[in-house]
């Protein structure tokens, strides 16, 4: 599972390459997944040719064309597969008629009716953004385990696809806005499960506060900008779900200080909705705004419409499959998904012995390359180490489609290919 700040499940400014800076990153590299662990790097990328499918050649993002030349450019650190290149631009937040443009629009509509209007809205931000951006501006330590590149796509070694919409907070402040909400698809490297899925969405709010607005309460500005920030998030957890049970959990986040999560009891259990805080000082103060107070939420889209629309596979989200697609109308938040119809998964177990750099991620990176979204979990199954000290997993491979019947024989090729994959990428010895 993704380690980088948030509970379940994630511009351009490299210093190698300054022209990137306006032109939204021209040049950057999608090549070698696992470069970083991967010993063999000439045959690996012969090996990679075979299993890549193909994908669109030109992407426009944020505005911006982004040539498939420019993106295969060799680089040690670039750990992005086809497949995660193969999400970018597809902007399902921006689809009127899908769950999660539909969540997007509801919570719009919750700021525009309560806020008048205030807070302006980006959804459209390119998701390739510098070390600094998704880092180093909302003051992620330099040892946070987010930044490795087992969690996180690297592009070159000061360019990542942003793994959390946080990763705007600075610039826009900078820019001088006060209130603002910040929507797009995020990247993560992680597990394969039924809500993890290595691209989602997340939405960002924040509000900026002048001491004339706290100085008149009473209170300080900190206490103030809490208070006003539960009041809002409870109001919007109101919306989305009705008169539900809430509650605040005290947490830490390295862009906030005092942090929370807010939980929902909803459907007989507590839900993390979304994590938010006080904005730490220093973050404001880059940004010349010292005398201000803010806070700032984020929430991951998925997680609650999987819970709105009853929507059981954080992979559906993709789907093309009219079925699905047909089922949801613009405006309409309370449409519950039917599933179509349940077809059977597949189980296939894999043993190896693992090494030093193995990585969970980095196998599920593997499974996902060869078997796309037919991967439904990867899952650990065993785990013993020998009188030799070497440490044997295995693992085993639900494959389904959500869309028809898989044949043995397609089952069959996927797994020997994983097989083949595990072997050749991760230099793991199989059993
Ligand atoms: N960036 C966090 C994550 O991806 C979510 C988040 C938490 C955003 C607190 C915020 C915040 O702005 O204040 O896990």
């Amino acid at each position: 599972m993704a380690t980088a700040f948030s509970f379940a499940q994630t511009t351009l400014f490299s210093k190698t390459s300054p022209s990137l800076r306006t032109a939204c990153l021209r040049s950057f590299t999608f090549c070698l997944p696992f470069s970083s662990s991967s010993t063999d790097l000439s045959s690996d990328k012969l090996h990679n040719k075979k299993w890549r499918q193909p994908v669109a050649s030109v992407l426009e993002l944020g505005g911006v064309k982004i040539a498939k030349d420019d993106v295969l450019r060799d680089d040690p650190t670039n750990n992005v597969p086809d497949t995660i290149f193969a999400k970018l631009g597809l902007q399902l937040h921006r689809r009127d008629q899908h769950p999660l443009g539909i969540l997007k629009n509801a919570i719009y509509e919750y700021f525009d009716t309560n806020y008048s209007n205030q807070f302006d809205k980006f959804d459209n931000l390119c998701p390739i953004v510098s070390v600094k951006e998704n880092f180093d501006n909302v003051l992620v330590p330099a040892d946070h385990v987010s930044r490795s590149y087992n969690d996180t796509y690297y592009i070159d070694s000061q360019t990542v696809l942003r793994c959390h919409t946080s990763a705007h907070q600075a610039e826009i402040l900078r820019r001088g806005q006060t209130h603002f909400l910040v929507t797009g698809d995020v990247y993560r490297r992680d597990s394969i499960d039924s809500t993890h899925y290595p691209v989602f969405h997340q939405m960002e709010g924040v509000r900026v506060f002048s001491p004339q607005d706290w100085e008149a309460s009473g209170t300080d500005g900190t206490s103030y900008a809490a208070g006003d920030l539960k009041k809002c998030l409870e109001g919007l957890a109101r919306h989305l779900f009705g008169s539900v049970e809430m509650r605040w959990v005290d947490t830490y986040f390295p862009f906030t200080n005092p942090s929370f999560e807010l939980e929902i009891f909803f459907q007989e259990k507590w839900l993390e909705v979304l994590g938010c805080g006080v904005t730490e000082q220093e973050i404001l103060r880059r940004s010349g705004k010292t005398d201000n107070v803010a806070w700032a939420f984020g929430l991951g889209l998925e997680r609650l419409a999987m819970v709105l629309f009853d929507i059981p596979d954080i992979r559906l989200f993709w789907s093309t499959d009219e079925r699905f697609t047909s089922q949801f109308l613009s405006g309409q938040l309370g449409i519950k998904f039917k599933p179509f119809s349940k077809y059977p998964p597949c189980y296939k177990d894999v043993s190896f012995w693992i090494n030093e750099s193995f990585t969970e991620n980095n196998l599920c990176e593997v499974v996902r390359e060869v078997a796309g979204d037919l991967a439904e979990e990867v899952q650990l199954i065993d785990n013993f180490t020998n009188k030799k000290g070497m440490t044997s997993h295995c693992y085993r491979i639900a494959y389904r489609s959500m869309e028809r019947s898989l044949t043995d024989d397609e089952i069959n090729k996927l797994q020997w290919n994983v097989r083949e994959l595990v072997q050749s990428k991760l230099n793991v010895v199989l059993r």
